[in-house]
């Protein structure tokens, strides 16, 4: 076979998925482990989700809306924008990548920080454009160094807020100041996968940040429903945008992008509003006591505004990460990120994170890590 591989492609690398549970055990003949390596909501959707999915099944033999009415409708009046300004994806991952096919020709600059969410120098490498990396400082993004390397190529500027995986977020002053900078040609994508656990006081004004573009570089806000409302296998994420930037979107978007089950589920968790609520809080709460116990062991704790935190250990991440595999415990080594003294833990639940310090205290002092 003579294939011509383009170079871009070439130079891709896979995304590093975590470990599930199913490969764990087939692969260590072991039994009860626990994942807590894909910042996923432990406790699952809510079991008013699960009662309209079930009731769902028996339409599936036909196409799925490809508008998704109801769903966007109910997206709309919840959030206060029009159905014209939400553009639904394949998670959100799939807008991220709507925005690259959309705006990204061969040779336009793209702008992220290092280390961040993967996918957006993987869509742009995939689609030909440049990315331009700005390594994060104190580990948050770095706005000042991003704002000078902005230049007349530059087409979007991804950051996630916060940040996957330091979990870090900035200061909404800061942010507002940077934006009133950025030229309005350039988009800033503000990735919000994990918005819903930011304390309040750090949340933005994304209405009126996308609303009052005058003078500045317009916004676009990018929500999941696979982190709070806990629906990752059903791939639902959405933007918040321009009606400008959502024609443009919707014009590379495939017309059946979104089934009819991701439709549905999402809907019934968007009403629940008191099961949203309840993950919030016992989120946070299990993020204050994860963060304490870790930090009593004698490792460095990242403060988190997400629901997982990057733990940095005396020692190797990837080896740390292989002894809690042996106890049955997935978390996620972060080499692929360049810490290579560091884990990300997601939070579970009470009787998940009460057996992982068990197992990774244990594992410190099996590797001597303290
Ligand atoms: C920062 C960030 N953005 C986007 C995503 C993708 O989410 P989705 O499942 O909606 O594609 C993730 C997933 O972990 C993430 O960490």
């Amino acid at each position: 076979m003579k294939l011509h591989i383009p170079d871009n492609i070439v130079a891709v690398k896979p995304y590093p998925p975590g470990k599930t549970q199913a490969e764990l055990e087939r692969e260590y003949g072991i039994t009860g482990s626990i994942k807590l390596a894909s910042n996923e909501n432990a406790w699952g959707p809510s079991p008013k989700v699960v009662r309209a999915l079930r009731s769902a099944l028996t339409a599936i033999h036909r196409y799925p809306d490809s508008s998704s009415h109801e769903l966007v409708h109910g997206l709309a009046a919840k959030l206060g924008f029009d159905v014209d300004e939400i553009v639904l994806g394949n998670g959100s991952n799939e807008v991220i990548e709507f925005l690259v096919k959309a705006f990204v020709r061969e040779g336009d600059e793209v702008i992220s920080s290092h280390p961040s969410f993967l996918m957006y120098q993987k869509f742009v490498q995939v689609h030909g454009g440049e990315n331009y990396i700005v390594p994060l400082k104190d580990m948050c993004h770095d706005l000042k160094v991003i704002q000078e390397m902005i230049s007349e190529k530059t087409r979007l500027v991804f950051l996630d807020n916060p940040n996957n995986p330091t979990g870090t977020s900035l200061k909404p002053l800061d942010l507002y100041t940077f934006f009133s900078k950025v030229p309005e040609s350039v988009i800033i994508v503000l990735d919000e996968a994990y918005v819903d656990f930011m304390d309040n006081d750090k949340q933005l004004d994304i209405f009126s940040l996308i609303r009052n573009t005058k003078g500045r570089c317009p916004i676009v806000s990018l929500r999941t429903f696979s982190k709070v409302y806990g629906l990752p296998g059903l791939r639902i994420g959405y933007g918040l945008m321009s009606r400008e930037i959502a024609g443009c979107l919707n014009k590379v978007r495939q017309p059946f992008n979104i089934n009819h089950m991701a439709q549905v589920g999402a809907l019934a968790a968007l009403e629940d509003n008191e099961y949203y609520q309840y993950i919030v809080d016992v989120t946070r709460q299990g993020r204050a006591y994860l963060h304490a116990e870790v930090e009593s062991l004698g490792c460095t704790v990242y403060p988190s505004q997400a629901n997982f935190l990057l733990i940095k250990v005396r020692g190797v991440g990837q080896v740390l990460y292989e002894a809690l595999l042996h106890r049955g415990v997935i978390v996620r080594p972060m080499g692929a990120y360049g810490f290579s003294d560091c884990i990300r833990v997601t939070v579970g639940t009470e009787e998940e994170n009460a057996r992982f310090l068990e197992e990774f205290s244990g594992c410190l002092k099996d590797l001597s890590y303290v």
